[in-house]
Order: structure tokens, then sequence, then C-alpha cells
């Protein structure tokens, strides 16, 4: 018989199915058995009555323990008290395996004890609807980019230079040479945005950050769109409608795991079209009027981030950043050249930055000057000054961290709970 997901069993009623699945959980009353039956789909309550199986049937359910492995045959029924909607009128019970005792009880453990069950659980209701708005996050996200325009392209993982800085790089051999782990794909970015105008990118980051923060991994995903004759306002205008489109994408499709998480949704659906945008310079004034002692010129904590977004009722673009304190790659604003044309965009409710972009240096001369000032090594950035020598343009890009992102529409106060294997400081496990 093949097998039908729980998802589907609404086109199943007053017929005989066959689910796989595990055991989430059970109760007895010696006469009527409930099986809570979930299969990564669902959840669906099957039901056992004494008299209407068989004894081996009957037996069988009764050796059923938390997580164990089964195939379960049974009539759907439609039932308004079920959390669901519908029942499994259990017919038939084929155990895979009785499971072990299961570590995770149902009750509350402690985060460092569920880190490291994290392979476990993983299964239960609530990190399973975090993982799927996850999943519904970055399906919008490409669905926003694929429909204007932009081609995906995959830069290498493995690379000679720096992106972000030089304190951040993991180190590994490459043969005989040195490389790293990328920080962000935005160099090559620039050089595929030459080739097709409008591209992005999604993949993974590595940042041997010695933070111990709820925003900072090792290893985090980011999605990188960077694009040819796009100056810093228009860059910000991307940003904003896909963020919107992202929002609004999960309280479309995700209502139910929104629930299932006790996400607040109102402050997601003001989450429209434009966001406010203040200076560097306006936050600062905004920072010092709340009481922070705060100087120009340095950058932005998570304290400061949040008490400059509690005046937003949605994201904010903070923008004209001092240039000394961003990347060497950043276009100096050619009216006031001690501050960039980029803008870090800040999600509310203290969740932080979650975009950081900018346009990017179109000069050649300038940009030698940057590697000079940053110590970057020349020759490692050789095919990068290509890009000014033959047909420079004005171009402009970002990247989204994918994990903030989940962290704040989930509401969630950790970035460890939006990545199914969280690589941090102090964890390599499992
Ligand atoms: O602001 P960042 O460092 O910008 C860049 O890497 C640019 N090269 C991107 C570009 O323009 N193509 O990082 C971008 C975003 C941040 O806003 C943040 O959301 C996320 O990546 N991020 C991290 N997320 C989790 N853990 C970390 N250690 C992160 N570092 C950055
Ligand atoms: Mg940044």
């Amino acid at each position: 018989m093949v097998l039908t997901m729980i998802r589907d069993i609404a086109a199943h009623v007053g017929k005989e199915v066959k689910l796989g699945g595990w055991l989430y959980n059970k109760r007895s009353s010696g006469k009527i058995q409930f099986l809570q039956i979930r299969d990564g789909s669902g959840v669906i309550q099957g039901v056992l009555v004494k008299s209407q199986v068989s004894p081996e049937v009957w037996e069988k359910a009764n050796r059923l323990t938390q997580e164990s492995s089964l195939y379960v045959q049974g009539t759907v029924r439609k039932d308004d008290r079920a959390p669901s909607g519908y029942e499994l009128d259990v017919t038939d019970v084929d155990i895979i395996q009785v499971a072990d005792e299961y570590p995770i009880s149902l009750k509350e453990h402690g985060v460092e004890f569920l880190m490291d069950h994290r392979h476990l659980w993983i299964r239960t209701p609530r990190q399973q609807a975090i993982l799927r708005i996850r999943a519904e996050i970055i399906r919008a996200i490409q669905d926003y980019l694929n429909h204007n325009g932009f081609t995906l392209v995959d830069p290498p993982i493995l690379t000679p230079s720096s992106c972000e800085g030089t304190t951040t790089l993991f180190h590994t051999k490459y043969f005989d040479e040195d490389a790293y782990l990328t920080q962000s794909g935005q160099l090559y970015l620039e050089a595929a945005a030459m080739a097709l105008g409008r591209v992005y990118s999604f993949g993974p980051a590595f940042r041997a950050e010695k933070s111990k923060t709820r925003r900072h991994l090792i290893e985090f995903w980011m999605i990188e769109p960077e694009m040819a004759f796009v100056d810093h306002e228009g860059n910000m205008k991307i940003q904003e409608e896909l963020v919107s489109h992202v929002v609004q994408h999960v309280l479309n499709q995700c209502r139910r795991e929104l629930e299932t998480i006790g996400r607040d949704i109102a402050p997601l659906e003001r989450v429209k079209p434009p966001f406010p945008r203040i200076t560097y310079d306006e936050a600062v004034e905004l920072l010092k009027k709340e009481g922070f002692e705060f100087e120009w010129g340095e950058d932005f904590g998570a304290p400061h981030e949040t008490k400059i977004a509690e005046s937003f009722d949605r994201p904010v673009f903070i923008t004209h950043y001092p240039t000394e304190i961003k990347a060497f790659y950043m276009k100096p604003d050619p009216n006031r050249p001690e501050v960039v044309l980029g803008a870090d965009l800040i999600a509310p409710e203290g969740y932080g930055e979650i975009i950081g972009g900018s346009q990017r240096i179109d000069d050649p001369q300038l940009l030698e000057q940057r590697f000079q000032e940053h110590n970057l090594p020349r020759e490692a950035y050789q095919w990068y000054m290509d890009l000014r020598k033959y047909g420079t343009v004005p171009h402009s890009g970002f990247g989204l961290g994918l994990e903030r992102t989940v962290a704040w529409i989930c509401g969630l106060d950790h970035v460890r709970e939006t990545i199914p294997f969280p690589r941090m400081l102090n964890r390599l496990y499992p």
C-alpha cells in the first residue's frame, strides 16, 4: 500500500490509508490508546479501541515508546475536536523499531542539553516550524530575485583573500598555498555583475568571530545581490522591496508555523515599503538624546542598534557611516568623503543589523589607494582591479544575513535556533 503523508490527509476522509511515522506521544485509558503520530509533514492522532482491534495490534501499540518508528494503517475520520481536524481509526500497526528511552522528554530542558542533542531536538514541533519558516524565507528571496532579473551565480568557498577585513578570516591550507573560507562572495559577484548585470548568490559565509552574542554564528548563510548601474539609493529600494516581499510571503504561507512558535504577527504586518532612512549622524544625535555616551566615528553595538530601531515601526536604514569603520570597497560620498554611500538595515524589535550594503568604489585610483590604506596584498586582488580597468561602471550590492532574518521574523532570542546545526564559538558538535 502506498504511503500517505499526513499533510494530505484531508483528501482521504473515509478511506483506509497507511502512514510511515514516529510516535510523538501516547495516552491510554486501558480500553483506548491514543497515539500521536508524526511523519514530518504533520501530526495526527491515531485511535485504537481494544475491543475493535486484534490482540496483536493492541499489544504492538502498547510496546511503542516515544520516537519509535512505525507504519500504521487506519481509516481517516474528520473530527473537529482534533487539532489537525482529522483522526485515524487504527486497524494495523507495523513496528519498525521500538526506540530506546528518548533523551528529550516533552518537559523543559536546559539550552546546553538541547544543543548537545540538536540532532534530536529538531524533531520537536517548535523547531520544525522554525526550519520550515527558514525554508520559506529562502524560497521567497529566490522568487523575488528570480522574477526581477537577477541571475544566480555561485562564488567560490575557498578564497585567496579577504573581503570583510583580515581579523575574522578562517584559515586553511590549499595544498602548498594559504587559503581562507569565504567571508562573503561579494568581490566575485562584482565580477559576475559586470558579465550578467544583476546577479545574486546564496551560500555559506565563515567568520572566525570571537564574539559570543545572540546574533553571531561562525558559519552563516548570506544572500548577496550585486547590480551594475545601480546606485546607493537604488540599492536601498531593492532591499526594502525584497524584505517586505519576504515578510508578506511568510505571513501568507506560514500562519500555522507562526502560531506554533507564538509569534506576534502585528509588527510583521507593518513591514511594507518605504522603510525610514536616517543618516549615521542623525543616529548618533538620537543616541546622545537618549543618554548614550557616543563619539562620532565609533561603530554601533547591539544596544545602540536596538535603541535606534525603537524609534521606528519597521526596519530602518542607517546610511552614510564613517568611511573609517567600513570595508575598503565602499564608495565615499563625493560631497563628503569621510562618509560612505552605504547603509545597514536594522530590523525592529531589537534584532539588529540584517543587511549590510553599499555602492562600490568604481574609480581605479581610489581603489588602489584603499588597498594601501588597508594593507591588503595587492597581488591577490589584481583580478578585482581589472574590473575597474575594463569598463568600470557604478554598481551596488548588499548581503542579507539569513539567520538574523529568520530570528527576527520568528521572534527568537538567539540565532542558534534558526539553522539546523549551528556552528558557534564553543560549538562544533553535533
Ligand atoms: O555586513 P556584512 O559583513 O557585509 C558583507 O559581508 C558584504 N560583503 C555583503 C555584500 O555587500 N555583498 O554581512 C552582511 C550580513 C549582516 O548584515 C548580517 O545580517 C550577516 O550578514 N552576518 C552574520 N550573521 C550571523 N553571524 C555572523 N557572524 C554574521 N556576520 C554577518
Ligand atoms: Mg555589516
